[in-house]
């Protein structure tokens, strides 16, 4: 009985979901002029579908194409002309709680759609329990207005601080610019979760301000920012001594891909206020070298997941002090460091025998020896790229098969030495291999049937017209 009576409400939830998604598309299919004129205070306008432009030099010049986002509550008046358009709407008898999970479902701005239909609807659509999370799309869109006027609306019942509002999900929002930040700095101090990818006119002082006023922020995604060099508390917040921040900064997760104006210093001083960072994405990050690896180790010891892909300043020496991570390190990206070889990866094996995951493609100095190295210290590795490796043969693999017998993923895409043999005892060895990736090799489709036979759950992706 207990489960079956917490069932029904997921099943009013789907069989309700496209009555809902109908009204909303119906609703924000309506002649916008008549909209306007029914709501004379728009607080925002938004580009009505969604973002999905391509092309801004067609949308900006239609500006028509507007809703407002943020309304007076419906009045009577409005009242007495919608209550004959639905007049027995289905979905007017679920109970409130249903309601509310189905709106949990919406992303912010049709939520604020919602806000527009009568009554109920806006009630149930501002209940604080639905803000915890702004998530805004859509490369035209007004972002800092729209975060102005969101975060004044959710300040209403606790003047000038949002206490509901955790996580703010920004990506692709290319109009942000620092003022936006700068609100959300001032208003949200239990923010917790900060995601900003591509929006690339964001500057250093915004993120300093962010990362100052909200002492609780421990995700940010800074991918793509890329005119941000630096991760640090503003200048006023470290001559206070805030004994809320004892002058670090709670960050765990920091992506900060393709920021590619960041260089040694700046990394250092990421480094040296973040120290409970335990995953770092530095992908594309051109200009970091070996130098700048040094800090990480020193200043941060809880890193389990380091991506420097595309890093190509970085070679051996880097690896070594990236290896002083020891036990903690569980997930490697090296990928295109061209410059890594044997001995660099040799360093990673001997002092981090938890790693599940190396990325090593095109690697191309890394040969059998530093293979067999990372086989023999790493037992528990899950998954591994070694493609573009021209060095990586067979033996390398017999080594793996032999000693890493957990092994999932395996990459060998163009690996030109590896053959049948190597396959073979891959396959023979490591029966849960769900992923194995031989495109662009020289290895006969007999061998692949092997691999068929043995590893029924693995996904044999290849470019051997014979097989299949
Ligand atoms: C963008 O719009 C312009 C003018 O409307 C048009 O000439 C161009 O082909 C469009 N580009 C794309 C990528 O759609
Ligand atoms: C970046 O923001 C400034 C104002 O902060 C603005 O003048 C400039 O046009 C913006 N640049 C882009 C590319 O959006
Ligand atoms: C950061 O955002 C980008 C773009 O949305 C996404 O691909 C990436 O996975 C995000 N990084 C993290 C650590 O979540």
């Amino acid at each position: 009985l207990e489960t079956g009576r917490a069932n029904i409400p997921r099943v009013l939830i789907l069989s309700f979901l496209p009555l809902l998604t109908l009204l909303v598309l119906l609703y924000s299919g309506l002649d916008s002029s008549t909209r306007t004129l029914s709501t004379p205070s728009p607080g925002l306008i938004l580009p009505s579908n969604n973002g999905h432009e391509t092309n801004s030099s067609s949308s900006s010049s239609a500006p028509a194409e507007t809703v407002a986002v943020v309304h007076p509550q419906p009045g009577s008046h409005t009242r007495s002309r919608q209550s004959k358009g639905h007049h027995h709407a289905l979905i007017d008898v679920l109970p409130d709680h249903t309601f509310l999970q189905i709106l949990s479902h919406l992303p912010t701005n049709q939520l604020c759609r919602c806000a527009r239909v009568c009554r109920r609807w806006y009630n149930l659509a501002w209940d604080p329990r639905l803000w915890s999370t702004i998530r805004l799309t859509g490369e035209l869109l007004h972002v800092d207005r729209a975060i102005r006027v969101l975060t004044h609306r959710l300040c209403q019942d606790t003047p000038n601080v949002c206490l509901t509002l955790e996580t703010v999900m920004l990506n692709g929002c290319k109009r942000l610019t620092d003022r936006g930040l700068h609100v959300l700095a001032q208003c949200c101090p239990e923010l917790r979760h900060l995601e900003v990818a591509g929006c690339y006119n964001i500057s250093n002082e915004a993120v300093f301000e962010v990362v100052s006023r909200c002492p609780s922020l421990e995700h940010l995604n800074l991918s793509g920012c890329s005119k941000v060099t630096c991760i640090s508390l503003t200048q006023e917040a470290s001559l206070q001594l805030s004994p809320l921040h004892g002058q670090q900064i709670s960050i765990h997760y920091l992506d900060m891909t393709d920021c590619f104006s960041l260089e040694d210093e700046g990394l250092r001083t990421i480094a040296s206020h973040c120290p409970r960072l335990t995953h770092l994405y530095l992908r594309r990050c051109t200009r970091l070298t070996d130098d700048a690896l040094r800090h990480l180790a020193v200043y941060c010891p809880s890193i389990k997941e380091l991506s420097l892909s595309d890093c190509r300043l970085v070679g051996d020496f880097g690896l070594r002090e990236v290896a002083r991570l020891e036990g903690c390190l569980r997930y490697l990206s090296v990928a295109h460091c061209t410059r890594i070889t044997d001995v660099g990866i040799r360093y990673v094996a001997r002092y981090c025998p938890r790693l599940r995951y190396l990325n090593a493609r095109g690697c191309e100095g890394l040969t059998d020896h530093g293979l067999s190295h990372l086989a023999r210290s790493c037992p528990k590795l899950k998954s591994l790229d070694v493609g573009k490796c021209p060095l990586v043969s067979d033996s390398g693999l017999e080594q793996l098969a032999m000693y890493c017998q957990g092994l999932r993923r395996v990459s060998l895409r163009a690996c030109e030495s590896v053959t049948g043999r190597g396959l073979k005892a891959l396959a023979a060895n490591c029966c849960e291999l769900q992923l194995l990736n031989v495109q662009d090799c020289e290895v006969s489709p007999e061998a692949l049937r092997f691999v068929r036979r043995h590893c029924r759950r693995c996904i044999i992706e290849h470019t051997n017209p014979a097989f299949y």
